[in-house]
This record gives structure tokens, sequence and C-alpha cells, in this order.
């Protein structure tokens, strides 16, 4: 039990970019968890470092006008969502102040207009794909559910989340209960042993379909056929059930090989008027409606024209060139999943659209293997990862010189690392217009057009 002299008094004043709150004690920064800027509260410190603390809020002495209640009854334990406590408005100014923070320091960027985040319209029920894990407790109790924050190795039972939808709430419970049932082992992370080990759930906005991707261990399904069955009949608002297989102790959702248990294995989206076929291993964007707004915002920086040649870097099932198919005269995309290779190829297809090719392989593979003359100076969009671009990827982007270079991003350190180096190399980065895809998430998209000086 800690006791009264142990607690501090602080002032938070700031919060920091992994949805910790910030405060000051004796000249050190403070990294605490709870609290939010403007609130006084009574905190242990639980670590101390040379540079900077780390503390526990136990009582809020005065609280901020920005704090509300949090929807979800898991919010105090639950590593996903860490400002449902925080109005809307606050969220999207602490991302708005993230960014220009990032581009300062990490970029050295101090004139780059930052525009307002673009604001979703509903900010629960957003997301199109989760993914829970499945985990067995030290008394051998199957959990089913999601993370505890900052905890890797702790899974909660899951009851409600706000983020994707009552449907797939329903989805989580049923196949907890269906594991429970029929004794069906989960996967012990420190052990490397049990069966289950993620449930991943993709549902499209537009079309009404649902995904149940169950990601196991290696060897088959104990009884599958009444799996599907009963999962079926008690949820018919299924359209297809995977199996992925993995024996990696990595602990990723992907699986070795993949099996189609029922329906066609794929799910279609649809997304400014065009269809998009979704494979449970092909990356996608996670809100459908506010990727509709963030490609909208990508295009216009972008001002598409007839006679341009586009490379789509980092393409994933082929969205951006397929929206921008039409407007421009042909698209190349470049993409190192196959299954997402393969889900472009389809998805170019069902659009009828003949003027874009791709290619799958490493970006930096492929700018290295193709002489810069053959792409002719292309107009470039990159969409990476949160890693960002690697520097031999930039240099290779640099030595085919596009005239127009949009930057799709989910990591503002990253953009503004790669930013320096783009603009050390000549480009010029006026503006920045962020996207906001994932309310009560300390997550930032945002999008930046480089121009050639
Ligand atoms: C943020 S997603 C963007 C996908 C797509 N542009 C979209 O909007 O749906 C990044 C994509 O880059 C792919 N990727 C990651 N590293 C890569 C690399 N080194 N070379 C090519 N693609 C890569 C991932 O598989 C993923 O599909």
């Amino acid at each position: 039990m800690t006791t009264p002299d142990k607690l501090v008094k602080l002032e938070i004043v700031d919060l920091a970019f992994d949805g910790k709150s910030v405060a000051h004690l004796n000249g050190k920064v403070v990294f605490l968890k709870g609290g939010l800027p403007g609130e006084t509260v009574e905190a242990e410190i639980v670590q101390s470092r040379r540079t900077f603390d780390k503390a526990l809020v136990h009582r809020i002495i005065k609280k901020s006008e920005h704090r509300i209640e949090a929807r979800c009854s898991h919010f105090n334990q639950c590593g996903g969502c860490t400002w449902q406590d925080l109005d809307y408005e606050q969220q999207l100014l602490f991302k708005h102040k993230q960014i220009v923070d990032c581009l300062e320091r990490l970029g050295g960027f101090k004139d780059i207009e930052v525009a307002p985040l673009l604001r979703v319209e509903e900010p629960f029920w957003y997301r199109n794909k989760m993914e829970f894990s499945f985990h067995v407790d030290d008394d051998d109790t199957l959990r089913l559910g999601l993370h505890e924050r900052g905890r890797f190795d702790r899974i909660f039972d899951l009851s409600k989340c706000y983020l994707q939808s009552e449907l797939s709430n329903q989805v989580v419970t049923w196949v907890r209960n269906f594991a429970l049932e029929n004794d069906i082992s989960a996967y012990n992370v420190k052990t490397h042993e049990g069966y289950l080990r993620f449930l991943v759930i993709r549902e499209t906005a537009r079309t009404d379909q649902l995904m149940v991707n169950l990601v196991t261990n290696q060897g088959d399904f104990p009884d599958v056929d009444k799996l599907v069955a009963e999962m079926t009949s008690a949820i018919p608002e299924i359209t297809t059930i995977i199996h992925n297989r993995t024996g990696k102790v990595s602990n990723v959702a992907v699986g070795e090989t993949e099996e189609i248990l029922f329906g066609p294995g794929y799910i279609e989206e649809e997304l400014s008027g065009r269809r998009f076929l979704i494979r449970a291993n092909s990356f996608f964007q996670t809100n459908s409606l506010q990727a509709e707004k963030l490609y909208g915002v990508a295009f216009e920086m972008l001002d598409p024209k007839p006679d341009e040649r586009v490379l789509d870097l980092f393409c994933g099932a082929g969205t951006i060139g397929i929206l921008l198919a039409d407007k421009v005269a042909e698209v190349l995309g470049v993409e190192l999943v196959e299954d997402a290779i393969e889900a472009a190829s389809r998805n170019a297809a069902i659009n009828d659209i003949d003027n874009i090719t791709f290619f799958c392989g490493h970006v930096r593979d492929f700018l290295k293997q193709t002489p810069p003359e053959q792409l002719g100076q292309p107009t470039v969009i990159v969409d990476p990862p949160r890693a960002g671009l690697h520097p031999k990827a930039i240099k290779r982007i640099i030595t085919v010189r596009p005239e127009k270079l949009v930057y799709i991003s989910c990591n503002p350190a990253t953009f503004a690392r790669d930013a320096k180096l783009l603009t050390e190399a000549g480009y010029t980065l006026p503006q920045v217009r962020p996207v906001d895809m994932f309310p009560h998430t300390m997550h930032i998209e945002l999008v930046g057009r480089f121009y050639r000086s």
C-alpha cells in the first residue's frame, strides 16, 4: 500500500505521444498514467530515471473542464482507447499540437502550415477490423478479448467494445463460449502451447459483409463442421469464415497457411463508388468512411492530370491507384504482401480498370531494379507503414525526381524525419493536412505534398 508521504501533488501540463500525461517535478519531466492537461492530481512516482520519472495518478484534486465520462466499461483496463475521457474537440487539438511538435522537433520545420484535423462524423463504432487475442490465465481460465493497457501478456475478457459494432461484440462472446463449451485450448504466449491464438473480425461499412478469421497454432480445428454450422446459424450476418494457422512464436495475427471454412474467403467494401475485395491478410484502411476523406485530401493535394503516370508505393490492395486510375494515364502499384497484390489485381478487374499494373516486392528493391528513365519522372504517392520510408527508398525516390510527391503517413514522427531528408534534397513542404481516423486513440493520419523546387 502506498503511504500518503509517497504521494506528490502535480499539475498536468500536456499529453505525450503514447497517451500518457505530462507534468514537471523538481526540474524533471514526469510521465503519468491518467490525468488530463489542466488537472491537479495526487500521484505516486513508480519509476525514477535520470531525465524523467513515471507516475500513477491516485486522485484528481482539480478536474479539467474537458474531462467527460468514458462510455466504455473497460476503459480503465483496456489498452485500446486512451482518451475516451477527453472531449473530442480537445482530442483533435492535442493531435494537432503533436503534429506541430514533431515537425519542429524531429524535422526542424517552423513554418509548415498544419491544417485543422478533418473530424469524423461518428466517433464510435468506426473500425472495420478488430483483432482479439485468446489467452490462458495462470489458473487455466481461457480469455478472449483485448490487451490490458501496457501489458503484452495479459488479456481481459471483452464484453463490449464501442469501436467496431454490436455484431462484432456478439461474435466475440459467441466464439469465447464455443471455445469454453468445447474445451478448445488457448495459446500461451510464454510456453507456446495451446491452440486458439486470435480472432480477427472484419466488417464492411457499406455492404453488410462480415469476416470471421480464426488464427490458431498448427493443427486441424477440432470438429470444424460443427463450428461453422453453429456459428453461421447463431450469427447469420457472417458472410465468410477463415482459418489461419501459424506455428511462429512472434505474436502476430497472420497465418502461414489459410483455409476458407465458409463463404468466398473475402469481403467486399465500397469506397468512393468503387468496390474493393478485402482478404484476411491484406491491409485495408480500418475506418472505411474516413478513408474516403483521407484519399480525397490526398487527391486534392496531388491534383492529378490526364497525362500523368503515377507510382503508388506501398499500395496494399490497390485502393489509391484504383481510385486515381480514371484521372491519370497510368498507375503502377508496389506492395510487399502477395495476398494484397492478388487482391489489388482482382480489385482492378472488378472495377474494369485496365491502366494499372502491380509489382510485388520491397519498394526500395523495386526502385533499385527499375532504371529511373524507365519510370519517366512519375508522380509519386507513398503510404508506408508506421516505420516510414527507408533512407535508401528516399534516396531512390529523389533519383526518380518526381515533380509531385504526396506522402500519406500514419506516424507524424517518421513523417517529420523523412520530410527533413526530402527537403534537404530540394523539395518544399508548405502544408500538412491531417485526417482523424481513430477517435479516442492517439493515432494520427496526415497527408503532405512535396514540391520539387
Ligand atoms: C499503410 S499501408 C497502405 C496501403 C494502401 N496504400 C491503402 O491505403 O490501403 C502500408 C502497406 O505497405 C506494405 N509494405 C510494408 N513494407 C513494405 C515494403 N518495404 N515494400 C512494399 N510494401 C510494403 C504493407 O503490406 C501495407 O500494405
